[in-house]
């Protein structure tokens, strides 16, 4: 590209990577991407199988997608009005970042606040829009700084809110009470609390929609063992929805990946909860297991856990990686990251091989 082609580029790439997965030879387990292990259940294979079969592959896929959004409804309680999909929830945080992007008077860009640490596709997907981002660290306990939000909010004046709770990378769900006070001081923006992990937690703040017309929340497939078909969705007042789908390209979730959603939703969705539930036992047994070790392990609410290892987690990170096993490490934030790991659960196997590393790596 020459620097003619170049300087069309947003300033704000400069400081932006291409997500590049973490490949290194001899890696053998990988806890580092909060995907769910292999379920067991033939079912939901099946489910999709024969999705696959009766496929009309010379069609384009359903604009409305309203096969999937009814069974999505079936299992969410929203309406099919209330309900946007979107390739991933990757792709509903675009849209939104589109949609809602008009900057304020008197203030050059939107504005996104968003709490830190946390998942990182806010901020990259927000710069990558041209919008300005607003961080305000995640207490103690990694619990939201409502005082600070608040004056974020007063002073920074944002369009967007975005929260994950079950947090990302913490697994702790945000407190309800400070949840409450976020989005009574947020009248003008939308807050959008993301509840890509909420299968496995108790909590979810769906029922405060009929409270908070401000409100949307953000859901996904890919948590629960079907990453590969990149189904997420909104759910938000019937308005947010409609003007998200004059930005929406018509044809953004392919037939295949709607109609594989719906057979699973429809057809095999207790032996996604059941393996939810295997899921959430191995996460009690390894969280017990990593304590043990000496680390400091956060209460997880998701698939992962978040874990304070007694060595800088660099070393953690190279010895689990040399052992064969990938989980994501911190320390390249520094500051109170610089020991922590995100490690995500795996199948009982990959679990006990990593708890195994983890004991020599940190023991010596
Ligand atoms: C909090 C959070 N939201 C959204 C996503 C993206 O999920 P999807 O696969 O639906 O794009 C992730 C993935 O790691 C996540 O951690």
């Amino acid at each position: 590209m020459n620097d003619r082609i170049a300087s069309l580029l947003r300033p704000e790439l400069r400081d932006l990577a291409a997500y590049v997965p973490h490949a290194r030879p001899g890696i053998e387990v990988r806890l580092d991407a909060n995907e769910a292990p292999e379920n067991p259940s033939p079912r939901v294979r099946e489910a999709i199988a024969s999705a696959a079969r009766s496929l009309p592959i010379e069609r384009y896929p359903d604009p409305q997608a309203l096969a999937l959004k009814s069974a999505i409804a079936a299992i969410s309680g929203a309406r099919v009005d209330e309900l946007l999909v979107g390739s991933g929830s990757d792709e509903v945080i675009s849209l939104i970042l589109t949609a809602f992007a008009r900057a304020r008077e008197g203030v050059p860009q939107p504005t996104l606040l968003t709490p830190t640490p946390t998942f990182v596709m806010y901020r990259v997907t927000a710069r990558g829009h041209g919008w300005k981002v607003v961080e305000v660290p995640l207490d103690a306990s990694w619990d939201l700084d409502v005082a600070g939000m608040k004056r974020a909010i007063e002073f920074m004046r944002p369009n967007v809110v975005f929260v994950a709770s079950p947090n990302n990378p913490t697994g702790n769900t945000m407190s309800e009470a400070r949840m409450a006070a976020l989005i009574e001081a947020s009248p003008d923006a939308l807050v959008v609390v993301d509840e890509a992990y909420v299968d496995f937690s108790t909590a979810s703040l769906s029922s405060w929609r009929a409270r908070y017309s401000n409100l949307a929340i953000l859901r996904t497939l890919s948590k629960v063992g079907l990453a590969s078909l990149r189904v997420g969705w909104l759910e938000a007042a019937p308005q947010v929805i409609a003007a998200l789908d004059k930005v929406r390209q018509p044809f953004n979730l392919s037939a295949l990946s709607q109609r594989a959603a719906q057979a699973v939703i429809s057809s095999a969705w207790q032996d996604v909860t059941a393996h939810v539930d295997a899921i959430k036992r191995e996460r009690a047994r390894v969280s017990d297991r990593v304590a043990a070790t000496g680390c400091v392990v956060t209460q997880s609410d998701a698939n992962f856990v978040w874990v304070r290892t007694p060595v800088p987690a660099e070393l953690a990170f190279e010895g689990l990686a040399a052992r064969g096993i990938l989980v994501r490490s911190f320390h390249s934030v520094g500051g109170r990251l610089a020991n922590q790991l995100r490690i995500s659960i795996g199948s009982e196997a990959d679990n006990s091989r990593m708890l195994e590393a983890l004991q020599s790596c940190v023991l010596g």
